[in-house]
């Protein structure tokens, strides 16, 4: 059921039920994240491995406070310039976030969310809340309530209707080692607002968040129809009915999605997940992704097409 009553949501939480929560990146799978029984229930839902860590929502940085043991120095820069937003930090853990949270490591994910609805969610409940998209694992996360209803609504109460999501693609998630700061995932918050920050970060090369299991996870965000990437040019051999994803020019095609004619970045982000979604159901033989400028948002949008084509 999809709705728009936060207080419905919090009773069924708080009942140990699963919400699904609007934020500003991607809807969220939400349940209690001090509650294992609530956590397996997430990890069953989304069919996703156990060795694959959640991030943990809360509201500000007083009730981060409450769930890890130190916040490095430029871990605080983030947090006052990019929190709430589109930020995902991992730090080191303390006792009372359960271990199948973060599949045994010693850091957790966590994250303020910007969305208003989230935020009032977070505050009206006493826990956090452990909450991976609310997508099942490996397809193309939601930014609609509508999304989260058409692969999850059988198995879920309630589904928290917060709108088409501001961003569209997932957060950044940075960690630590040492004085160093290191980009795990691209994503909302751009690289080079980051190091507007705090100066120079370190870039894993794949934006696999695993370090488990590198590797593991390259097919993700993927349609069901086969979807390859190309940079300014389709190729000579083309299928008799295939769709293209362009970032802004036009291109002939069975289907054609242009995510942003004025070339904005922020609105190719927001229109990406939508778009791949509507060419997935739409028939064709083939999907045709055209990559962005390696920058900005670019960046993030990007790496979900190459982890898309697999
Ligand atoms: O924007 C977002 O971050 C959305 C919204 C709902 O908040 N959430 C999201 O969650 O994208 P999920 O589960 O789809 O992606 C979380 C990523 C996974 O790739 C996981 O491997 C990584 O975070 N992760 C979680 N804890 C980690 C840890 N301790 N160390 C390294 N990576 C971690
Ligand atoms: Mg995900």
């Amino acid at each position: 059921m999809i709705g728009k009553d936060i207080g419905k949501a919090a009773v069924l939480l708080e009942a140990g039920e699963l919400v699904a929560m609007p934020t500003e990146t991607v809807y969220g799978l939400a349940g209690n994240a001090l509650d294992e029984m609530m956590v397996m229930k997430i990890f069953a839902v989304k069919n996703r491995p156990s060795f694959d860590p959640l991030i943990v929502h809360v509201p500000d940085l007083e009730h981060l406070k409450k769930y890890v043991k130190t916040i490095p120095e430029k871990a605080i820069v983030l947090i006052e310039k990019g929190m709430p937003g589109p930020l995902t930090l991992l730090l080191p853990k303390k006792d009372i976030i359960p271990d199948i949270v973060t599949s045994g490591l010693d850091t957790v994910a966590i994250r303020i969310p910007g969305h208003p609805m989230a935020q009032e969610l977070l505050r009206s409940i006493d826990f956090p809340l452990a909450a991976p998209s609310a997508n099942p694992f490996g397809y193309i996360s939601p930014t609609s309530a509508q999304h989260v209803e058409q692969q999850l609504g059988h198995k879920i109460p309630y589904i928290l209707d917060g709108g088409e999501c501001k961003v569209g693609v997932e957060s950044t998630i940075v960690g630590f080692e040492g004085e160093e700061a290191i980009i795990y995932r691209k994503g909302g918050t751009s690289v080079e607002m980051i190091e507007s920050w705090i100066g120079p970060v370190r870039m894993l090369p794949h934006s696999t968040s695993q370090p488990q299991a590198p590797g593991m996870l390259k097919s993700h965000y993927a349609p069901k129809i086969p979807l390859e990437i190309f940079t300014e040019q389709l190729p000579q051999e083309l299928p008799q009915t295939y769709a293209v994803l362009s970032f802004s020019d036009s291109f002939p095609a069975t289907v054609l999605e242009v995510l942003s004619p004025d070339k904005n970045m922020e609105e190719a982000a927001r229109n990406l997940f939508a778009a791949m979604r509507r060419l997935d159901t739409s028939g064709v033989e083939k999907i045709y992704a055209q990559l962005l400028p390696e920058e900005g948002l670019g960046r993030a949008v990007n790496d979900r097409l190459r982890r898309a084509a697999g």
